[in-house]
């Protein structure tokens, strides 16, 4: 039996999950990366945002259910990519990918994921995402393509943020490692990850990240694989344009949840520069610093064709497993439904760019 009143919403979770993880496992989850500027302004700049309720619309019926490259979500709210997700609870990602599937939407699996991705496809019925890192070593990354395609995997999310790790200082702080239990046991075949040494495989895994890594990439993990494309970290316009000439099928405005470079503009801020560069070719997602449903209503309205929640359903995971992840998207599910009959928008397709406020492109 919980001690704690039932959480109503994504924020009561987030403090429940920071009572029952250790420091360490918490900060590696909060942080952000040098001042956390930028994971502040994530949340902080939907909050300014304001919305433009339409009023005697029949909102009887209220769909929110969207198509994702010929797969229906029943809400556009994803799982975004978060690694070591047995950091939070033993089930880890198998638990993730079980309530993203009862919630009716896609989960986007970490290449760091904490339980190997064909487990992870064989845990829950649904289409899944892979998200992968394009690594030095392009056998592996080659292989892993593989591994994702045979397994079922409906698209690739190819991050594009991290040539570097960010400086995540609440993990030098709390001298933060994995614990022996928790490892990428998508590499398993490539080192020894219960043998070798933690030193061992973060020298590997750190290795691995490619910091010469140009838009070739783009071209040649589309040579490499028939599935959608979608290149996950963008946030000039110009970038957005130039993933849409390299043949990405869909582009994902992120900033790692504040974990990389700080100082960048809220995702959010991000975005209608970059939908406006892309001219509706192919889908543009966000993820960052959503917690409430008309946080989903606002980055629609700016021009996201769905966005991606990482956090808030880890912070579920930490709390009660499978149980407390499909709570945090019935959350979602619920707020999202209630923001679009209140906003008098029976459907997505009328949540249209004048329900907000603000959001000019930057510099516009
Ligand atoms: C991440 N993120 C991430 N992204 C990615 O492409 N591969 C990864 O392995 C991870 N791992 C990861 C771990 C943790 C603990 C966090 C918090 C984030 C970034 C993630 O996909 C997403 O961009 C952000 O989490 C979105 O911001 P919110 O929803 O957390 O505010």
């Amino acid at each position: 039996m919980t001690p704690y009143p039932e959480p109503v919403n994504l924020a009561d979770y987030e403090a429940l999950a920071r009572e029952r993880l250790d420091p360490g496992a918490w900060g590696y989850l909060a942080g952000g990366a040098d001042d956390e500027i930028t994971l502040a302004e994530n949340v902080a700049a939907f909050r300014r945002l304001r919305l433009l309720p339409r009023v005697l619309v029949d909102v009887s019926r209220v769909e929110a259910a969207t198509t994702l490259f010929g797969d229906r979500v029943s809400f556009p709210v994803l799982l975004a990519p978060t690694a070591f997700q047995t950091l939070a609870h033993p089930d880890g990602e198998l638990a993730t990918a079980r309530a993203a599937s009862v919630a009716g939407t896609i989960g986007v699996v970490s290449t760091m994921s904490s339980y190997p991705l064909e487990e992870v496809a064989r845990a829950a019925a649904g289409p899944k995402w892979f998200q992968l890192y394009c690594y030095r070593d392009r056998q592996v990354t080659r292989r892993l393509v593989q591994r994702a395609e045979a397994a079922g995997y409906r698209a690739i999310c190819l991050t594009v943020d991290l040539p570097r790790v960010g400086h995540r200082e609440r993990d030098l702080r709390n001298h933060f490692v994995l614990p022996p239990e928790v490892r990428p046991r998508n590499f398993a075949e490539f080192l020894d990850l219960e043998g070798g040494s933690q030193q061992a495989f973060f020298e590997y895994i750190q290795a691995l990240v490619d910091p010469s890594l140009t838009w070739e990439a783009v071209d040649w993990l589309r040579g490499e694989t028939q599935l959608p494309v979608l290149v996950k970290g963008i946030l000039r316009p110009d970038d957005a344009r130039r993933a849409v000439e390299h043949g990405a099928s869909g582009v994902i405005v992120s900033n790692h949840g504040g974990r990389q470079l700080d100082g960048v503009p809220a995702t959010i801020e991000a975005l209608p520069a970059v939908v406006e560069a892309v001219g509706g070719r192919v889908p543009v997602l966000l993820d960052g610093g959503i917690r409430r449903g008309t946080d989903v209503l606002k980055a629609i309205a700016l021009g996201a064709g769905a966005v991606l929640v990482g956090r808030p359903y880890v912070w579920g995971l930490a709390v009660a497993g499978e149980a407390g992840v499909r709570r945090v998207l019935d959350l979602l599910r619920a707020e999202v439904e209630l923001a679009l009959a209140l906003a008098g928008c029976p459907t997505l397709a009328q949540v249209a760019r004048d329900l907000v406020i603000g959001g000019s492109p930057a510099g516009s």
